[in-house]
């Protein structure tokens, strides 16, 4: 396979390009000008391609001749929608490592009938949370309503939360940035689903959380994670949210320009290894079972070059339907969450 990586420069494009070469897939570097491109690219024969994010039939031209795409811009909501364009315009597969909830939820409303029509796959969010938390939603709904097949499933989840807990071995700077251009979002605690529509503000309908180890639920406050925007896709269900300690709210919420300039490109190797993440999927029927699928990972950076590269694999390998999908929409989700084993990410559903 032979994939663009925009933002090639980046620091999270930097692990997605490591990652595409231990696959042995081919990668073409695209960037805004060899200023940057090159040096960053010095020690490689890599075929560099320039195009900036106002030149869209450069842009397009820059992805010819590639099967995919993965969109490694910092921030989604200020930057990525250009490079979605060009995808559809070029005919090829569009797999983005945004965690930028209103960025997910704006790919899904405006570029279906684009991406049907060009007869690719835009896959937004394949990340450590996004990907991996669609994927366990997915798995848990299977549980819970049974039917490996989500067309033939019966029967309605009334709510299901998503719950984050970090470890953070220091976000990446790109990452302070999207932040900043997210604050508010975070602040609000960003989207969540509720009978058909969306709905920012309020309070979490969850206020405790019991995380896996821990002997007491932990208070949690809502959080815009981005698999709420995926999981009522593909799983019939009433109420979505996503909580997560309000620490991290508040980390969020209060990044400034100065914090952003600060902070350095991204983790080195030994503070990415030392992360965590652990995502639970809480789903509760009108029957009042409960059905929990817990997910653990380390290093969120590597994962996520992981999960991107992953992605963009299982889209030319299995060829799901055109248009804008998720993970747990294309994919089985028990057998791609088991793959995920040597990169550390362990998964059960109880
Ligand atoms: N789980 C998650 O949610 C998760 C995990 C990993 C990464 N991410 C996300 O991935 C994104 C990238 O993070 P990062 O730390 O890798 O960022 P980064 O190191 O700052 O890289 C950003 C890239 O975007 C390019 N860029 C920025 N503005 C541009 C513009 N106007 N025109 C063209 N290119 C532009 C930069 O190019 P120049 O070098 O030319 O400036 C650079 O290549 C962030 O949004 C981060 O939140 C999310």
């Amino acid at each position: 396979m032979k994939i663009a990586v925009y933002g090639a420069t980046g620091y999270t494009a930097g692990l997605v390009i490591e990652e595409l070469v231990r696959r042995g897939a081919e990668h073409v570097p695209v960037g805004r000008d060899l200023s940057g491109l090159r040096p960053a690219f010095r020690e490689t024969a890599a075929d560099l391609r320039t195009a900036s994010l106002d030149d869209p039939a450069r842009l397009a031209a820059a992805f010819h001749g590639c099967d995919a795409v993965i969109n490694c811009v910092a921030p989604f909501v200020l930057h990525g929608e250009p490079v979605v364009r060009a995808a559809l315009a070029a005919g090829v597969h569009y797999v983005d490592v945004t965690g930028e909830q209103y960025f997910i939820k704006r790919v899904f409303d405006v570029f279906g009938e684009d991406a049907r029509r060009a007869g690719v796959t835009v896959m937004p969010a394949a990340t450590d949370d996004g990907f991996c938390g669609d994927l366990l939603a997915s798995a848990v709904a299977e549980q819970a309503l049974g039917g490996a097949d989500p067309a033939g499933r019966t029967g309605v989840i009334e709510e299901l939360t998503m719950a984050h807990r970090l470890v953070s071995g220091g976000p990446s700077r790109g990452t302070m940035r999207s932040a900043l251009a997210n604050r508010d979002m975070f602040a609000s605690g960003g989207l969540g689903y509720a009978d058909g529509r969306w709905r920012t503000g309020g309070p979490a309908r969850r206020t405790h959380v019991a995380f896996p180890g821990d002997e007491k639920p932990s208070p949690v406050v809502k959080f815009g994670a981005p698999e709420v925007i995926m999981i009522p896709r593909h799983v019939p269900v009433r109420h979505v949210e996503g909580v997560t300690d309000a620490a991290l709210i508040a980390a969020l919420a209060s990044v400034t320009p100065e914090l952003v300039e600060n902070t350095p490109p991204g983790p080195d190797e030994e503070r990415r290894r030392a992360a965590r993440f652990t995502l639970l999927a809480e789903a509760v029927t009108g029957d009042g079972r409960r059905t929990r699928g817990v997910l653990e990972g380390s290093d969120m950076y590597g994962t996520t070059a992981v999960t991107a590269v992953e992605a963009v694999h299982r889209i030319l390998a299995d060829t799901p339907a055109a248009g804008v999908r998720t993970p747990g929409e294309c994919f089985p989700a028990a057998a791609v969450l088991d793959s995920l084993a040597p990169h550390g990410v362990r998964w059960a559903v109880e």
